[in-house]
């Protein structure tokens, strides 16, 4: 580990979010404030390793706090998973004289970011920039707050066409392995029934419930299904099975889609990116390492690396219960 920090290189990588250019741009600007030099990698793990590197000040990072996506772009990289590939990169940042990492992006990206410090005893610190929210140690990832409201609002948006037609439509959003932005956008639009993959439903439930929400007297049903929930094989045999076990209800999919992941961040991602920048970049100059930034009780607090990817998000079980009731 270098004596003192002067160059701190930050990245976005995995699937980009909402606020990760909130997030660099106050990394950026807590560089300039302690008067660090701040270079941006271009393109994330990728870039790491081709040396793509762009010095940036204060101003390189004026005009993008609202701005959904990411300045430095993104990827998905194979290469860094190998040994030869992460050498590459340790060689680049030597070059530059990089001596510090802030890697913006989920369990994927901080999996890197963990072994490449074990590696080669570089000093690196996580954000977390996903808008599935499927990170210990943070009761917010960036991103996510921005999804649930782009979600609320298509999900506003089909009700009236649904109650128009009387007609019960599936929307599938994502979360990948989780069910977070399913089940809080789900409470918020009102959904009728909500899929999750940690809690099985089972498909005759699912049957009976909308039966039962029919007799009650509603004319259109909502049911949000969680990207990554088990209870069909895809959203589309879903709504075929629906289609033969209820009569007379005429059935739509609706799959959201990547449109959940842009749009401007709302005022919410916005001051927590501005706060993990910050928190990152001063914990790096108190010499921690192999940490992720995150929201707890609304303290910005440091995880280890590793708890973070192990460690599950857990989904609030109050809020399991409160749909239920409101499904009533
Ligand atoms: O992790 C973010 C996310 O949008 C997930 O919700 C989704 O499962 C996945 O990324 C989609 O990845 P891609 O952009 O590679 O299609």
């Amino acid at each position: 580990m270098p004596e003192k920090i002067k160059k701190i290189g930050v990245f976005t990588s995995g699937g980009d979010s909402p606020g990760m250019n909130a997030a660099i741009r106050s990394v950026v600007r807590a560089c300039a404030y302690h008067n660090l030099e701040c270079i941006g990698i271009n393109r994330g793990y990728d870039g790491l390793m081709k040396g793509d590197f762009v010095p940036m000040n204060a101003r390189s990072v004026k005009g993008i706090i609202n701005k959904g996506g990411t300045i430095l772009k993104s990827a998905r990289s194979k290469e860094f998973r190998t040994k030869e590939g992460r050498q590459k990169a340790h060689e680049e940042l030597t070059k530059q004289g990089i001596d510090a990492l802030v890697a913006i992006g989920g369990d994927g990206t901080f999996t890197g970011a963990m072994i490449f410090n074990q590696e080669f005893g570089f000093p690196v610190m996580g954000i977390p920039g996903t808008i599935d929210n499927d990170i210990y140690g943070t009761s917010h990832t960036l991103g996510f707050d921005t999804a649930l409201n782009t979600v609320v609002e298509a999900i506003d948006k089909i009700r009236d066409t649904a109650s128009s037609h009387n007609r019960l439509f599936f929307i599938e959003v994502m979360g990948r392995d989780v069910g977070h932005i399913a089940l809080n956008a789900g409470i918020a639009g009102g959904a009728e029934e909500i899929l999750i993959p940690e809690e099985d439903l089972g498909l005759d439930r699912l049957v009976e419930s909308l039966r039962r929400s029919r007799k009650s007297g509603k004319t259109s049903s909502i049911v949000v299904v969680a990207e990554g929930d088990k209870i069909g094989k895809n959203i589309f045999e879903l709504k075929e099975y629906v289609d033969e076990n209820m009569e007379g209800y005429d059935v739509r999919v609706s799959v959201l889609g990547h449109m959940q992941r842009g749009g401007a961040p709302s005022c919410f991602d916005r001051v927590l990116a501005s706060r993990m920048g910050v928190k990152a970049v001063e914990s790096l100059l108190e010499g921690k390492t192999n940490f992720m930034v995150g929201l707890l009780n609304n303290k910005v607090e440091l995880t280890p690396l590793d708890m973070a990817i192990k460690g599950k998000s857990k989904i609030n079980l109050e809020l399991l219960r409160v749909s239920d009731i409101m499904s009533t």
